[in-house]
């Protein structure tokens, strides 16, 4: 009897925790959905009276992506234009120890305010300041209003790590890629060819394993990893594990999982899959290997990223190759470069989408 009674208060105990965790989750989930509607709208969506017009310039701007969603960036508004500036304190020093891939997210940054600014009126010059304050400044200027299909895409737009359909594109899609992905001094290379996915494929597995086996390079990608819902509503930054994919649990649990399931194998396995889903690869390709044109990359990128929602068309990074030094190299004469670096690999093509990242507020990114 008393062990029945006993066994009876331990399942109620047990079911009670269960159905707490369950609407801890469910709230968290319903938090998500709404930062999530807040966040990717174009302004004036819902109707809540017009925004003070640079703040709204920023917003547009955080929309961008960056390296880990960290979201390296600081706006300075001021008499004709505003500045970008990196944020040192969300560097990646591990996968990032150049800043490359902040200096890119900066460019895909500056589109995006720049896509906007032609929308409210103002045309935008950007470049690159050195100096001791290191930004990008963006000159604004009266210009007649015009309102892009590349800026009616922004909030539509994700970096999607789903399994795409495998269907080529045609011609015409992949010209029109292309020539959003070409600015100053940057070209995208565009690789629709089998044999050659399958090597730039052999490289981003021998780059993944590299990286797999860094132990630092684990616990930075885990500190960006946000792995509830409620995590992520409240960081507003990182990697939310929706967004890859992969459920939302409680961070203590997450993080012990993640140690099981985030084997080298099993990523391997996923990239494949991920790369021979897509119709095609394409490697953005700087002629010079300075911050100047990282900056000049993120921008093209970030056209090219906009260019394939308008079509429908998805987009997700495959860096391994560009990141790790030693393997850059190889990339490089894989695609018969002689000089420039290659900075991204980005596989594109038709599939579903998954839940959306986050961004911190205006006020959070404003100096
Ligand atoms: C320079 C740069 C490097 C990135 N590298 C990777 C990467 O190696 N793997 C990946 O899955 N996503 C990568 N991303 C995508 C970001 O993780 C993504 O932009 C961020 O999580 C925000 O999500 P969103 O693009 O859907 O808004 C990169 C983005 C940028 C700008």
């Amino acid at each position: 009897m008393t062990t029945r009674r006993a066994f009876l208060a331990a399942a109620g105990v047990a079911g009670a925790g269960l159905a707490l965790s369950y609407s801890i989750h469910r709230q968290g989930k319903a938090s998500y959905a709404e930062a999530v509607a807040e966040t990717w709208r174009h302004s004036g969506e819902p109707a809540t009276g017009r925004p003070e017009p640079m703040r709204d310039l920023v917003r547009y701007a955080t929309l961008a992506p960056s390296s880990h969603n960290t979201q390296c960036w600081r706006f300075r508004v001021a008499e004709g234009g505003i500045s970008i500036l990196p944020d040192f304190g969300r560097r990646c020093p591990v996968v990032d120890p150049d800043d490359h891939h902040l200096f890119v997210s900066l460019g895909c940054a500056a589109e995006n305010l720049i896509q906007a600014a032609a929308a409210a009126g103002l045309d935008g010059q950007a470049a690159l300041n050195s100096g001791p304050e290191e930004s990008v400044g963006i000159a604004l200027t009266p210009a007649k209003g015009v309102r892009s299909a590349l800026f009616e895409a922004i909030p539509h737009r994700q970096s999607t790590r789903s399994e795409y359909d495998g269907m080529p594109l045609t011609g015409d899609e992949l010209r029109l890629l292309e020539t959003a992905g070409t600015g100053r001094g940057v070209r995208a290379l565009l690789i629709t060819e089998r044999q050659t996915m399958e090597t730039l494929l052999e490289l981003v597995i021998q780059g993944n394993t590299a990286q797999m086996r860094d132990p630092a390079f684990v616990a930075e990608l885990k500190d960006w990893i946000r792995f509830s819902h409620a995590q992520a509503v409240r960081q507003r930054d990182g990697l939310a594990s929706a967004a890859s994919g992969n459920p939302s649990l409680p961070p203590w649990l997450g993080r012990r999982l993640f140690d099981l399931v985030f084997t080298e194998s099993a990523e391997n396995d996923k990239y494949a899959r991920h790369l021979r889903s897509s119709a095609g690869v394409a490697v953005f390709v700087s002629e010079v290997d300075d911050k100047a044109h990282w900056v000049e990359a993120g921008r093209a990128f970030q056209r090219f990223a906009l260019q394939a929602t308008v079509l429908g068309i998805r987009t997700a990074h495959l860096n391994q190759p560009a990141e790790v030094p030693a393997l850059r190299a190889e990339l490089a004469s894989t695609l018969g470069l002689t000089s420039g670096r290659p900075d991204l690999v980005i596989r594109f093509g038709r599939g579903p989408e998954l839940p959306r990242s986050l961004r911190r507020p205006v006020e959070a990114v404003l100096v």
